[in-house]
């Protein structure tokens, strides 16, 4: 979707997005997987982020390309003027191998279904293919059981076949038992490829956790998406100095001064317990700050920080500071910090929902204006 185009006096609520921390982030990431290749993942909107100039930044700071989801972003993409190679990770139907095949597209073939339509399309319509391979996610790719009945429909692919890829499912784990049987099966598959004649010359199973925690194998890529924003859910990344790159801010549009025993917002969930200032701000669960961070969640503002209190609304949310604290309309508030620590950060107002932080950006609308620092 597009963005909605904002209007200079419009709505005052931001996504500030620096991209030079994600480039920041990409060297970090790089560095931790052994000066392996990159493949950034900028699938759903960079998480949220931008995809086109997060996609940009990552390829200007030396990522191998880019992955996304679907046909769809593959092609936003492209039409934003990126150039690097991009990589389809959620496959391709035969009908859609021309559109991805004139922009030059790689595609993830994520099993065994589609091997003859490929084999008649791609002479005509080349495409560099990743096979991927199930090792234990159990949603796309090949099962090993699949591998050897197919090597020979496989070796007819053999010259388009770029690479192999697998995905763990337990990578931020500590206990590491399931990864590392994950990465034996996706060594095995690589070694029934490599009898059957297939030498994909990238390999890649490896996720943000993957790298942050060594799980890499012989691979020659990673393809992490978390760690580039900044966020991570294991102690391994804020070691490595990751950096959050996106922070959610919104203008106050009102502020008022209400007695003691005053009710804010639907259901009257928050009562004055004396009188203080309510600031309304123009963000609310429509923009993706959820419902359920009424009176759970902080806001910061002149270096402190402030309770959200009565119910999020569809477009507004309201704060309650205390009388003295000066307070105007336009006055930035910071909902999402970008400091790891603060307890608005991303990371923490997702751990207080039971959630976590790729749903809270991924959720951003598109009616919040994207910044852009550079
Ligand atoms: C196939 C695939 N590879 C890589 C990633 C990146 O994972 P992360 O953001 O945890 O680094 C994802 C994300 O969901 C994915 O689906």
């Amino acid at each position: 979707m597009e963005p909605l185009r904002r209007h200079p006096e419009g709505r005052a609520l931001r996504a500030e997005v620096d991209l030079r921390k994600v480039a920041r982030n990409l060297g970090r990431i790089r560095a931790a997987a052994g000066g392996r290749g990159v493949w950034g993942v900028v699938k759903a909107d960079a998480y949220g982020h931008g995809a086109v100039p997060v996609g940009k930044a990552l390829m200007e700071g030396g990522a191998t390309g880019l992955a996304v989801s679907s046909l769809e972003e593959g092609l936003e993409l492209r039409r934003g003027g990126v150039r690097g190679p991009v990589l389809v990770l959620g496959g391709l139907r035969p009908e859609a191998v021309p559109a991805a095949s004139d922009e030059g597209l790689a595609v993830a073939l994520v099993g065994p279904e589609h091997l003859e339509a490929y084999a008649r399309l791609l002479p005509a319509h080349p495409l560099k293919l990743h096979l991927k391979l199930d090792t234990g996610m159990g949603r796309f790719g090949f099962l090993p059981s699949e591998l050897g009945p197919c090597l020979p429909a496989l070796k007819v692919l053999a010259p388009w076949i770029e690479g192999a890829m697998g995905h763990f499912a337990t990578a931020d784990d500590p206990d590491q038992g399931f990864a590392q049987r994950q990465r034996r099966v996706f060594e095995a598959c690589l070694a029934q490829l490599r009898d059957g004649g297939i030498h994909p010359s990238q390999r890649h199973h490896g996720n943000s956790d993957a790298c942050l925690r060594n799980l890499l194998g012989d691979d020659t890529h990673v393809r992490p998406g978390l760690a580039l924003y900044g966020l991570t859910l294991v102690p391994e990344g804020r070691a490595l100095g990751l950096e959050p790159a996106l922070e959610l801010v919104a203008e106050v549009a009102r502020v008022k001064t209400v007695p003691a025993g005053t009710t804010v917002g639907y259901g009257r969930t928050f009562v004055a317990p004396h009188p203080l200032q309510i600031a309304t701000l123009a963000c609310g669960y429509a923009d993706g700050y959820r419902r359920d961070l009424g009176n759970r969640a902080v806001v910061g503002f002149r270096g402190r920080t402030y309770p959200v209190v009565g119910r999020v609304s569809m477009d507004y949310l309201t704060v309650a500071l205390p009388v003295e604290v000066p307070a105007a309309p336009g006055d930035p508030m910071v909902l999402y910090s970008g400091d790891p620590a603060a307890p608005h950060s991303l990371e923490r107002v997702a751990a207080s929902l039971g959630t976590i932080p790729y749903e809270l950006t991924c959720a951003l609308h598109r009616r919040i204006t994207r910044r852009f620092f550079t």
